[in-house]
């Protein structure tokens, strides 16, 4: 698959599912155990078993691959479901930490490991509801 311009997509850059899959799973690990993420993975249910599914099923899409969420779900209106939670600074930067330690992880690719980050960085901003 690739998108108008007939460029590979992220998704099919990063490998597809099983990577995207290896992704969100060590994106919730990080949160689930690194110290400075406890604020953000106390606003999570205690299992976090579906946020990494819908994660995982957003990003499909987000990344130009099976708009899986979108099938599912209906529009995200992401920033509207993320209201109830306080998500300032802080907390947005949590969210990146985990995002950047799963990264390296699983893109090896610099400069797509990079490409992915700073776009998500631009949603992860765009999340923030509290001064
Ligand atoms: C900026 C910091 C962020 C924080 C603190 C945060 C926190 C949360 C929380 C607490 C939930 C609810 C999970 C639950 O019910 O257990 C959630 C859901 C979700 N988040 Fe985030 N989030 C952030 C950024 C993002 C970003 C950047 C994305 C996408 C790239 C994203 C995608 C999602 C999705 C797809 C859901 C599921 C929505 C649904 O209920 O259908 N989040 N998030």
């Amino acid at each position: 698959m690739t998108n108008q311009e007939n460029e590979p997509t992220l998704y099919e850059r990063l490998g597809g599912e099983a990577q995207l899959r290896q992704l969100t799973q060590s994106f919730y690990q990080h949160m689930d155990t690194l110290s400075e993420t406890k604020p953000i993975r106390g606003m999570h249910a205690k299992s976090l078993h579906m946020s990494e599914e819908k994660l995982f099923m957003f990003l499909s899409g987000w990344m130009g691959g099976p708009s899986l969420y979108w099938e599912k779900y209906g529009h995200p209106r992401l920033r509207m479901r993320h209201m109830p939670f306080a998500i300032d600074e802080s907390a947005r930067d949590q969210w990146m930490l985990c995002m950047k330690n799963a990264l390296d992880e699983v893109v090896k690719d610099e400069s797509l490991n990079d490409e992915i980050y700073q776009a998500l960085y631009g949603v992860a901003d765009f999340m923030r509801n509290r001064p």
